[in-house]
């Protein structure tokens, strides 16, 4: 195979952002993907000019994100602006961290989120779960899902396992979608970042004075003990658990039951025989990928990677949502079978990295897709759903309002 080396005068395409139609990739990824190689891209709004590949192949992406060659490290010369800050600006959380730096750091918090921890979680998110549904019912017909159950279930999951009042849930989440919407300024983005991190350290100021039992409680408690106790460092963490914790999941909540409604043959399979339901996880979670833009890395040096040379300093784009159709290893792709069994699908990334929650996003949305599909069999949209408004704006893919009946 020839090698690509990135051009120094041709002009680059564009990298198109949002999906044209709400179920496929970008047509134009699409095309990456049948070049075979990694593409020379432009990211105008998010980088300062430094070259952009866009990865599009499943084994690329793989690739991408095993080798110590290409780094998180957010500070590093040239990195897309992402939700953690920008180089002067900077505010660092794990997922901008390599190496042993990373592990230490994920490895001291993982004990929260193992599946262990996850199936002692569930009764609660059952409740939770089910006293959303018995507010909703409650209320005049048609609601919005998003607002009336998608949003509140993992907020009230991840304040409750943070111990974070669920009373900020406005601000919070009005903060964490301003953070991730794509097309507004940097300076509005991190106004959004720095007024989050103001209300976290306020709130940690308060438990260091009174340790709860809650995850943030119980980090300060060890961490104490242990002599590396650092204030910042527990802000920055608790920011990311808060915004990963509950944009991502309500996202999914809301388009699986899109789509649930959308295909009434598959919701009666799935309510019929709820065993059926985690694979149907792992297929929706496939078919939308809704973090695709979110894993991103900078080279630390020249690397040939699936054909192309990518220089030292060079920024890569995985195009996680192209490759979680890409036919080496999900023949029939585009269709959604529910039964696929969609394992090696790469919506939490893959490598060090790979979602530090999955676990936790994994068991909420089985939860709510079994027992929204038991309790309100009946549930439909409300206006036809090529209505619907498709969050082609952010970071994270989604459905801004969903209008249901039943
Ligand atoms: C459907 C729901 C979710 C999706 C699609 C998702 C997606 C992702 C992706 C793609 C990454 C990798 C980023 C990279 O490689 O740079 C990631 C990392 C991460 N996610 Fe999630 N996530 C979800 C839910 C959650 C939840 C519920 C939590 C926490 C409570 C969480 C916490 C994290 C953390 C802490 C990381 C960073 C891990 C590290 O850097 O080692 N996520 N997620």
């Amino acid at each position: 195979m020839t090698t690509t080396e990135r051009s120094s005068t041709a002009p680059v395409q564009q990298l198109e952002i949002a999906r044209g139609c709400p179920y496929s990739p970008n047509a134009q990824h699409v095309e990456f993907q049948r070049q075979g190689r990694p593409v020379e891209v432009a990211l105008a709004s998010l980088t300062p000019g430094a070259p952009v590949w866009a990865v599009s192949r499943h084994a690329d992406i793989h690739t991408m994100l095993t080798d110590h060659r290409f780094s998180a490290d957010r500070q590093k010369q040239g990195f897309p602006f992402q939700v953690d800050g920008q180089p002067g600006n900077f505010r660092r959380t794990m997922i901008s961290m390599d190496g042993p730096e990373h592990k230490d750091v994920r490895r001291s918090i993982a004990g929260e989120f193992t599946l262990k921890r996850m199936r002692a979680l569930q009764p609660r998110i059952q409740e939770i779960v089910d006293d959303c549904i018995d507010a909703m019912l409650a209320r005049p017909k048609p609601v919005d899902l998003v607002s009336a159950f998608s949003l509140p279930v993992p907020s009230l999951v991840i304040c409750e396992q943070l111990g974070v009042s669920y009373e900020a849930h406005e601000f919070f989440q009005d903060r964490s979608h301003r953070l991730l919407l794509r097309d507004a300024s940097a300076e509005a983005r991190l106004r959004a970042l720095d007024e989050l991190l103001e209300f976290l350290s306020g709130l940690i100021t308060e438990k260091e004075a009174e340790p709860t039992d809650d995850l943030l409680g119980r980090r300060i408690v060890k961490l104490r003990g242990e002599g590396t106790y650092r204030h910042e460092d527990l802000v920055r963490m608790a920011f990311l658990l808060l915004v990963a914790g509950h944009e991502t999941t309500a996202n999914m909540i809301s388009l699986g039951m899109m789509v649930l409604i959308e295909r009434p043959a598959d919701a009666e399979v799935l309510r019929a025989d709820p065993g059926k339901i985690p694979m149907a996880v792992e297929e929706l979670l496939r078919y939308f990928t809704i973090a695709e833009f979110i894993p991103t890395r900078v080279a630390t040096e020249d690397v040939e990677l699936g054909g192309s040379l990518i220089k030292a300093g060079d920024v890569l784009v995985a195009l996680c949502n192209v490759a979680n159709r890409d036919p080496v290893v999900f023949p029939e792709g585009d269709e959604l079978d529910m039964q696929r069994g969609a394992r090696h699908q790469l919506a939490f990334g893959f490598g060090a990295h790979q979602c530090l929650g999955q676990n936790l996003a994994r068991m909420e949305l089985e939860i709510v897709y079994s027992t929204l599909l038991r309790r309100i069999p009946t549930l439909r949209s409300a206006v036809p759903t090529s209505d619907l408004m498709f969050k082609h704006d952010a970071d994270i893919y989604g459905i801004h309002e969903f209008p249901v009946t039943w």
